[in-house]
């Protein structure tokens, strides 16, 4: 295995997750009773440029088929974050209807449809078709492909470069992340700007934010890392703000290597502070099992306990990070009976590997329901808000299990740690 950046081989663990299905691909009733199919998930670390990496198992023209259904206006939160960062760029890059904004991975539109109300012209790329359709049903302009070197040449050569490039939470699902990176760089005008946000390496290990890493998350970074990449391709990180979305992600800002802004001392400093807690010794990734490995003996006991004396368990929220922590904790129907989504095309089918069946919110308050396991944790806030007065009604605690079992119960839902839980598994 070698480092998807620099090419030195790939030999140190940052965490083995044990052999998982894609966290994505739920089942239909009739593929229950079909062999399922799994993969290793380690999380690699390269020695050479740090980038902490799953190597590819499962191509991504497989994961971002006509079966994905992730659709980003799940949130509220979400949408709201999107609608103020096209407000912001449009101020500070001073973006008019003589402009061209291209979002990589647009998704079902949730972004660029603020930019078509500004009316400033967009392009969205999107390669899952059933998010690429909604998007065009609602007018915005997208091109159901994936986002590589070749289509950015073509791109720029039929219909011009772009003024701003922007891509949130897609670097990380790049396998050719050289290519994709070099494919910016030939569709971003002399001046131009590229604007990217994914989550922060340094908030995934304090956080222990383990379930985050999944087949379809190939990279894991750093600023410095992710620096190394875009260094590598003429490409110039100028700016960077750190945000709490996804548990806590960077948002960069990108220029050619050779434009005159000058790099802002947000670059030097997180760098600086990178370096500081260690991001170039193996010691920051050695210690990271221990943490995950906690988490999941603790949820376990958990489980059992409440089993024991009768309790019901549900999960809130069928989210791709919540599968990556029930599959390595074991979990199936008999522990944590079904899961809600607000999304359509989850509802009526079953999580990978746990076989979890998933249900609307509407009713998965249908009988007793003791504790409410919000795997999305990073929604936990949007999810207590929303279910609060039926978790009242029917005396239900909420809960979280990373970084560590949180409980939260009626009526003021502060989160408390179980007594059972204080004293340590083991040292
Ligand atoms: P998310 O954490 O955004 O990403 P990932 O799948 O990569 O872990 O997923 C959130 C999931 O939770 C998504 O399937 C939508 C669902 N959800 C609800 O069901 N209800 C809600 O109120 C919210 C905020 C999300
Ligand atoms: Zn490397």
């Amino acid at each position: 295995m070698k480092c998807r950046v620099c090419d030195a081989n790939l030999s140190h663990t940052f965490l083995n997750l044990g052999h998982q299905p894609p966290s994505n691909s739920l089942l239909t009733r009739e593929k229950l009773s079909q062999p399922e199919v799994t993969f290793p998930l380690v999380a690699m670390v390269c020695d050479n440029c740090r980038l902490v990496q799953v190597p590819e198992s499962k191509s991504a023209n497989e994961i971002f088929d006509k079966e994905y259904v992730y659709f980003s206006s799940g949130s509220r939160a979400w949408l709201d974050h999107s609608s103020a960062f096209a407000k912001m760029a449009k101020e500070r890059f001073k973006l008019n209807k003589n402009s061209k904004v291209v979002e990589i991975a647009s998704n079902d539109g949730y972004l660029l449809k603020n930019f078509v109300e500004m009316q400033v012209p967009c392009l969205g790329i999107e390669p899952a078709s059933g998010p690429a359709r909604t998007a065009k049903i609602n007018g915005i302009p997208t091109l159901t492909e994936f986002f590589n070197s070749q289509l950015a040449s073509k791109l720029s050569i039929e219909s011009g470069k772009a003024d701003l490039i922007i891509g949130n939470n897609v670097l990380a699902h790049v396998p050719g992340l050289n290519d994709f990176v070099q494919g910016m760089k030939y569709l971003l005008k002399p001046q131009g700007t590229i604007t990217m946000e994914f989550p922060h390496l340094c908030r995934l290990v304090d956080g222990n934010q383990f379930d985050t890493i999944y087949q379809e998350h190939f990279s894991y970074f750093s600023l410095t890392s992710v620096s190394t990449v875009f260094n590598n391709q003429g490409l110039r990180i100028f700016d960077v703000e750190v945000l709490p979305t996804h548990g806590g992600s960077l948002r960069i800002y990108a220029n050619h290597s050779e434009d005159i802004r000058a790099t802002l001392s947000s670059v030097t400093s997180l760098l600086e502070r990178e370096a500081t807690i260690g991001i170039k010794t193996d010691a920051y990734y050695d210690n990271f099992r221990v943490k995950a490995e906690k988490a999941r003996s603790e949820f376990l006991l958990f489980l059992l306990s409440e089993r024991r004396a009768s309790k019901t368990v549900v999960a809130l929220g069928a989210a791709a990070k919540g599968n990556t922590f029930l599959n390595f904790c074991g979990v199936h129907p008999d522990l944590v009976s079904r899961v809600s989504d607000n999304t359509p095309f989850k509802i009526g089918k079953f999580l990978p590997g746990s076989h979890i069946p998933v249900c609307s919110e509407d009713t998965v308050f249908k009988d007793v329901v003791d504790y409410a396991l919000i795997l999305p944790w990073n929604h936990r806030d949007e999810i207590i808000q929303k279910f609060r007065d039926k978790a009242k009604r029917h005396n239900t605690r909420f809960v979280t299990a990373i970084p560590n079992l949180q409980v939260y119960s009626p009526p003021d839902f502060t989160p408390k740690n179980l007594s059972y839980l204080v004293k340590p598994i083991y040292q």
